[in-house]
C-alpha cells in the first residue's frame, strides 16, 4: 500500500509495499490529487539505480534506516544486550500497519509495527500529518527479550531533497539566544549535541535545510524541532552513497535507558515543517498547529509588571506597594513577584528548596501584597525554581541525598552552578515533597500565575529521567490547579521547546531587555513560537544586562510585538515616560488580539540594518508593521517599505501608529505620503514597490497600521 497524506500545501508519500520498513518517498509540497495507480507508479520510480562498488540492490532509505539494510550513515536505532558478544545489525521487518484519517481533527495518521525477532524488539512507528500540514514523527522501542535491552539511540530520520543544501540554525548565549547560523553542507554529517540537561543558550532550536539564500519570503525550506526539554542531537547528513537527510532524537547517556523485558521507551516527538515560502511559511505552519492545541489556554496575555530589575532581592512591602500603585495607574494586569521571597532568599547563593514565605521580609505572609495587587485590580504571579536546591538550605541540610547526581559523586563532588544544585525529581520522595509545596503555596494563596525558573544545567547525565519528571511534575499542577497559568524560564531563553510549550502559557525570551539585543532574539525565537508566548518587557533606560541606553520609544516599539510587561522601577519613571507607557499599554491591549492570533511576516532585508516586521490578521483585513533601524542605514535613502503578506486583490490603508513615543529621525523632511499621515493603496503595490520610509536614527521603531479599506 501507498499512503498519501496532503494537508494545507504539504504532502507525504509513504510506501509500506513489502516486508521491509516503510519508505518516506516524499515530504515536501503538494503533489496534488493522486490515485493509488499513479501512487504506484511514483514509489516504483523513485527506486535509484545501483552505482558501481555498493550493494547489490538499489540502497533506500528507510524509515528506521540501520546498517542491515546497507544504511552507513546515522542509524536510526541502536541498542545491545550486555550478554551478547556484539550487538549485531538491526533488521527489522514490517509487522501490522494502520492507517487513520481522522475527520474530526482532519490529522491524517499511520502507524507500523516492526519487528526484530532475532533481537527480540519491536518498534512501533507513529506519523502524523496535521491539518496545518506539520508532519509529527516518533518510535517506540519494546523489549520482548528475556534481559534488559541497553537503548544507545531512537532517532527519527527523514529524507530531503538533495538540493536542502543550506543549513540554518541557532546557537547563543544568556542574554543573546537564537544566534542564527548558516552553513552549506558537504558529504559528512553536520551534527549539533545537547547534554545541557535543557535545551541551553545554544539550543539549535529549530534546524532547517533549505535551497540555497532562502529567507523569510522565498526559498524552500524543511525544518525539524524535537518537542523535548532534555538533552537531544539533531543533524543533517550527506553521503557520495544515499540522499540527504535530516534526523533529530533523544540524546542519551551511556546507560541511561536500560529498557527492562516487557518494558518500552518512547522517543519525544519530532516535529517537522515544510514550506515553499521560506521561513514565514514555515512559521505560519507551526504558529497555526500551535495555536489548534487542546492543552492551550486563552491567549489573551495579561500586561505583567515583573519586580526582578526593579527591586531584585530587596523584598520591601512598602517599596513594593509604592510598585503596584505605580503599575496600576499605566494599566498593567498582573504584578508578579519575582526571586527573593522565600525564607532565607537575600541573594542567588542560598535557599532555594526552602519555598516558605520568608517571616522576616514578610511577617504576614505575601496575603497584605496580594491584597493590595487585587484591590489595585491585578492579579498575582510569583516566581518559583522547583526543580533546585542550594546547598546552603534547609532542603539540601535535611535530605543530602535529594541532590541530583548525590549518590554517584557524593559530597562535596557536585559542581554548583549560580551556587545551586538540581532536585532529584526521579527520587519519588522529592518529587512528592515539591509538588506537595508548590500545592500548598497555590492553595494558601491566590496566585494566579508561577515564574518557572531553571538556573542552570543538570551535568549529571540523567537528563531523561529529570525531564520525564518535570512534564509529570507539571502536568500534575496543572491538573490541581487548572486556572494557575505558568511562564517557563531558563535564565532567561534556555528551555524553550514544545515540549514544554504544550504545558506553559508563556516563556521568558531572554533575560536581556536590551531592545537592541531581543529584536534579533525575538525575531528568531519567533520563527517556531508564536508571539503571544514570547514574554518581552520594557525595562529601565540603561538595559541592566548590557549597560546600553536606549530611547524610550524604541524599549516600547520591541517590547510590543510578544507577550508584553514590565520590568523597570516605575517610581523611578517621569511623568512623561509613565504618560508615554500608559499609552502604550492601551494601544498593546487594543492590538492583542491581532498580535496574538494573526500571521507573523518579515519583508526580506536588503540593509541587514533594517528591518521590516509585522503581523496581520488571518482574514487580512489589519496589519501592524515595525521598520526597525537597528543600526546607521547603508545609504541615506533605504529601500522602499515592501509590505507583505497583505491580500494583493485588497485596498489598505496605510498610516504611522503612535505607541506612546514618536520615533527620532534623521531627515530634513519627511516623505510627502508621512507628512500626509497617511496613504491607500492595494496589497500587490505595497508589496511590490512599497512606500519610502522615513529616515530613522539608529536604534528606533517606526510602527504602522495597515486597514483593508474596500
Ligand atoms: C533568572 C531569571 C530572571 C530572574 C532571576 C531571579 O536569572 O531568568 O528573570 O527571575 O533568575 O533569580
Amino acid at each position: 500500500m501507498i499512503h498519501y497524506g496532503r494537508a494545507a500545501g504539504t504532502s507525504f508519500v509513504l510506501d509500506t509495499r513489502g516486508s521491509g520498513v516503510p519508505l518516506l518517498v516524499h515530504w515536501g509540497g503538494d503533489l496534488g490529487p493522486l490515485d493509488q495507480p499513479q501512487l504506484h507508479r511514483l514509489a516504483n520510480s523513485a527506486v535509484p539505480a545501483i552505482p558501481p562498488s555498493s550493494i547489490d540492490q538499489p540502497l533506500r532509505l528507510s524509515l528506521l534506516p540501520a546498517l542491515g539494510e546497507g544504511w552507513t550513515g546515522r542509524p536510526g536505532i541502536t541498542g545491545f544486550r550486555s550478554e551478547a558478544k556484539r550487538s549485531g545489525a538491526l533488521r527489522f521487518t514490517l509487522g501490522g500497519i494502520e492507517f487513520v484519517e481522522s475527520s474530526s481533527q482532519g490529522i491524517i495518521s499511520v502507524a507500523f509495527e516492526l519487528l526484530d525477532t532475532a533481537a527480540a524488539v519491536v518498534v512501533t512507528t507513529e506519523l502524523h500529518l496535521t491539518a496545518e500540514g506539520v508532519l509529527r514523527l516518533r518510535h517506540r522501542v519494546e523489549n520482548r527479550g528475556e534481559t534488559a535491552f541497553e537503548l544507545g539511540a531512537l532517532d527519527m530520520i527523514v529524507p530531503v531533497p538533495d538540493r536542502a543544501r543550506e543549513i540554518l540554525d541557532f546557537t547563543g548565549l544568556w542574554t543573546h539566544e537564537r544566534r542564527p547560523q548558516r552553513t552549506t553542507l558537504g558529504h559528512g554529517l553536520w551534527s549539533r549535541e545537547c547534554r545541557h540537561g535543557r535545551p541551553g543558550h545554544d539550543d539549535p532550536f529549530l534546524t532547517v535545510a533549505g535551497t540555497p539564500g532562502f529567507g523569510f519570503r522565498t526559498g524552500e525550506v524543511w525544518a525539524t524541532h524535537l518537542a523535548w526539554s532534555g538533552d537531544k542531537r539533531v543533524w543533517a547528513e550527506s553521503s557520495p552513497l544515499g540522499p540527504v537527510v535530516l534526523g533529530v532524537g533523544e540524546l542519551l547517556a551511556p546507560g541511561e535507558v536500560s529498557v527492562p523485558p516487557g518494558d518500552s521507551y518512547t522517543a519525544p516527538w519530532a516535529v517537522f515543517a515544510y514550506s515553499d515560502q521560506g521561513l514565514d511559511g514555515l512559521s505560519h505552519r507551526l504558529h497555526s498547529w500551535i495555536r489548534s492545541w487542546p492543552s492551550r489556554r486563552s491567549a489573551v496575555r495579561p500586561v505583567v509588571l515583573n519586580t526582578w530589575e526593579a527591586v531584585y532581592f530587596d523584598h520591601d512591602l512598602s517599596t513594593l506597594e509604592r510598585l503596584v500603585d505605580a503599575a496600576a495607574r499605566v494599566g498593567v494586569e498582573r504584578f508578579v513577584l519575582d526571586d527573593g521571597w522565600f525564607t532565607g532568599r537575600s541573594d542567588d547563593r542560598r535557599a532555594l528548596g526552602d519555598w516558605f514565605v520568608d517571616a522576616r521580609a514578610w511577617p504576614s505572609g505575601l496575603h497584605p501584597l496580594i491584597e493590595k495587587v487585587q484591590a489595585a485590580g491585578m492579579d498575582f504571579g510569583l516566581w518559583v525554581e522547583p526543580e533546585m536546591v542550594s546547598p546552603d538550605s534547609e532542603l539540601a541540610r535535611s535530605h543530602p541525598d535529594w541532590v541530583l547526581g548525590a549518590d554517584s559523586l557524593g559530597p562535596p563532588g557536585r559542581l554548583t552552578w549560580r551556587h545551586q544544585l538540581v532536585l532529584d525529581l526521579g527520587n519519588p520522595a522529592a518529587f512528592n515533597w515539591i509538588l506537595g509545596r508548590l500545592d500548598a503555596l497555590l492553595t494558601e494563596y491566590p496566585i494566579n500565575y508561577l515564574k518557572w525558573d531553571h538556573n542552570r544545567d543538570l551535568l549529571a547525565g540523567s537528563a531523561h529521567a529529570q525531564t520525564v519528571a518535570l512534564y509529570r511534575l507539571l502536568d500534575a499542577l496543572r491538573a490541581r490547579h487548572p486556572r494557575v497559568e505558568i511562564e517557563s524560564c531558563a535564565s532567561g531563553g534556555a528551555r524553550i521547546d514544545l515540549g514544554m510549550l504544550e504545558r506553559v502559557d508563556r516563556v521568558w525570551t531572554s533575560d536581556t531587555n536590551d531592545p537592541l539585543e531581543r529584536q534579533q532574539i525575538q525575531r528568531f525565537t519567533g520563527v517556531l513560537v508564536p508571539p503571544e508566548y514570547l514574554g518581552g518587557h520594557l525595562g529601565a533606560p540603561v538595559a541592566h544586562t548590557t549597560g546600553r541606553t536606549a530611547s524610550l520609544g524604541f524599549r516600547l516599539g520591541t517590547a510590543l510585538f510578544g507577550s508584553a510587561g514590565i520590568e523597570w522601577d516605575l517610581t523611578q519613571a517621569s511623568p512623561a515616560e509613565l504618560a508615554a507607557i500608559t499609552e502604550w499599554i492601551g494601544q498593546y491591549k487594543a492590538l492583542r488580539p491581532l498580535l496574538h492570533a494573526g500571521v507573523v511576516v518579515h519583508a526580506d532585508a536588503s540593509d541587514p540594518a533594517l528591518e521590516l516586521h509585522g503581523v496581520v490578521s488571518p482574514d487580512r483585513s489589519v496589519a501592524v508593521f515595525a521598520a526597525v533601524a537597528l543600526a546607521a542605514p547603508r545609504s541615506a535613502l533605504p529601500a522602499a517599505l515592501r509590505f507583505p503578506g497583505l491580500d494583493p486583490a485588497r485596498m489598505y490603508r496605510v498610516r504611522p501608529l503612535s505607541v506612546g513615543s514618536a520615533p527620532r529621525t534623521i531627515q530634513d523632511a519627511p516623505p510627502p505620503w508621512l507628512e500626509n499621515a497617511e496613504t491607500t493603496f492595494s496589497g500587490t503595490v505595497l508589496a511590490r514597490v512599497g512606500l519610502p520610509p522615513a529616515l530613522l536614527a539608529p536604534e528606533q521603531v517606526a510602527l504602522y497600521s495597515v486597514t483593508a479599506v474596500d
